[in-house]
């Protein structure tokens, strides 16, 4: 989140004004007295947009601060609910410019996407005017030493007399990148203001969960309430899910076979209007403990109405990852409630079918292909329950 964002570009010295962070109309009118009444009040949610969407509004005393923040705690933007709006004065902008580094994967390289055309509208200036945007490549082993912000400010064309100013912002902006382990730090706008120096009036960061580890400190940024509960039990328990919005489960082993999962169950659910429920990559090692825990959140998910299990027997064989399916199935109990239909290939084929075919669970299909299971578990989660059979 933005206010987020600035602390971090605060640590690194990159100008910025912090405000204060508040969760009240109350706080925030208290909070507008002491900046000196004038103020901004901004929603703090994890998405873009949010000028144009009515969450970031002008006071020019603290009653109208606080009728701001009445009229944005709570809304909606984007999907995301407004819980916090962040309180900061009124700057004086000249104008307004874009900044970001980040991730170009494609070109296994760190990008510069900068232009001097910033402010809510960079998203229609970038596709009617590309010109006006500039692109920087970086290169990872050399980072962006003095040189590189110096192509980027004159790339970009910042005014010749914030040259200086713009390039030791870049290399603060860099630093905040690299040092906080970022995949993207974006600045937008980057204000000239009416005194010449430039600030950073919002700031937009994701994170890379994976170094995680380096910044115990990080952590505090998550915004538990906002989180999915489903996400966050998977995540206490080390299940890699990401909730969607649909209806048939998925269950698979390794990320690659999820992601292509849930290609083939949004093709074949597209005939019955049913789309994949989530992303669940149980990993290689499908013990019967971890099979348990993924059924149990997926099942937990009430708009799940059938399971797809995917699973390819590598390390761990197609025999184990049954037992572990049976098994998962015997520690749910009546928890286990949707139908399951489960595709297994690979190591050891031959003898997991047979199990789950002993098992004879009655929530268990057994489909060979996965075209074909994903079919079945698509057609199994459009059926009417069977209470809305009997009416
Ligand atoms: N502190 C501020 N003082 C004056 N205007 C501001 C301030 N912060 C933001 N704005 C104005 O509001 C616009 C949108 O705010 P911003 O923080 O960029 O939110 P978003 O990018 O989500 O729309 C900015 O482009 C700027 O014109
Ligand atoms: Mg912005």
């Amino acid at each position: 989140m933005e206010y987020q964002a600035k602390q971090l570009f605060a640590k690194h010295d990159v100008p910025v004004t912090l405000g204060a962070v508040v969760e009240t109309a109350e706080d925030a009118c208290a909070a507008a007295e002491k900046l000196g009444g004038r103020v901004v009040v901004k929603a703090q949610v994890l998405t873009g947009g949010r000028g144009k969407a009515g969450g970031v509004k002008l006071a020019q005393d603290p009653q109208e601060a606080l009728a701001h923040a009445e009229q944005i705690l709570g809304m909606d933007i984007k999907g995301h609910t407004v819980r916090r709006v962040l309180v900061t004065p009124i700057a004086d902008i000249a104008e307004e410019y874009y900044f970001s580094f980040l991730v170009d994967r494609a070109a296994r390289q760190y990008l510069c996407i900068a232009s001097t055309a910033g402010g809510i509208e960079i998203e229609v200036v970038a596709h009617t005017t590309p010109e006006a945007v500039a692109k920087v490549a970086i290169d990872p082993l050399v980072g962006v030493d003095e040189a590189k912000a110096r192509e980027i400010v004159e790339t970009t064309g910042f005014p010749t007399q914030v040259t200086e100013e713009a390039v030791d912002i870049v290399r603060k902006l860099w630093q905040v990148f690299v040092e906080e382990d970022a995949t993207l730090v974006e600045v937008n706008p980057l204000g000239l203001l009416g005194d010449g120096h430039l600030e950073a009036l919002d700031g937009k960061m994701t994170l890379d969960g994976n170094a995680d580890f380096r910044h115990p400190e990080h952590a505090a940024f998550e915004d538990k309430a906002a989180a999915d509960p489903l996400e966050a039990a998977a995540k206490a328990r080390g299940l890699n899910y990401v909730k969607l919005d649909g209806e048939v489960g998925v269950i698979g082993n390794g990320a690659g076979l999820v992601m292509s999962t849930l290609d083939v169950v949004a093709y074949a659910g597209a005939a019955y209007g049913v789309k994949p429920a989530n992303f669940l990559d149980i990993g290689g090692g499908a013990s019967a403990e971890v099979m348990a825990d993924g059924l149990d959140i997926v099942l937990g998910d009430d708009q799940v109405k059938s399971v797809f299990v995917n699973v390819f027997g590598g390390i761990t064989a197609c025999d184990a990852v049954a037992n572990g399916i049976v098994s998962a199935l015997q520690i749910l109990g009546d928890a286990a409630t949707k139908p399951l239909v489960v595709r297994l290939d690979g190591n050891n084929v031959e003898e997991g079918r047979r199990i789950l075919a002993e098992a004879d669970h009655p929530l268990v299909t057994c489909v060979d292909t996965m075209d074909g299971a994903a079919d079945r578990a698509a057609q199994l989660a459009a059926a009417p329950a069977p209470q809305e059979q009997r009416a």
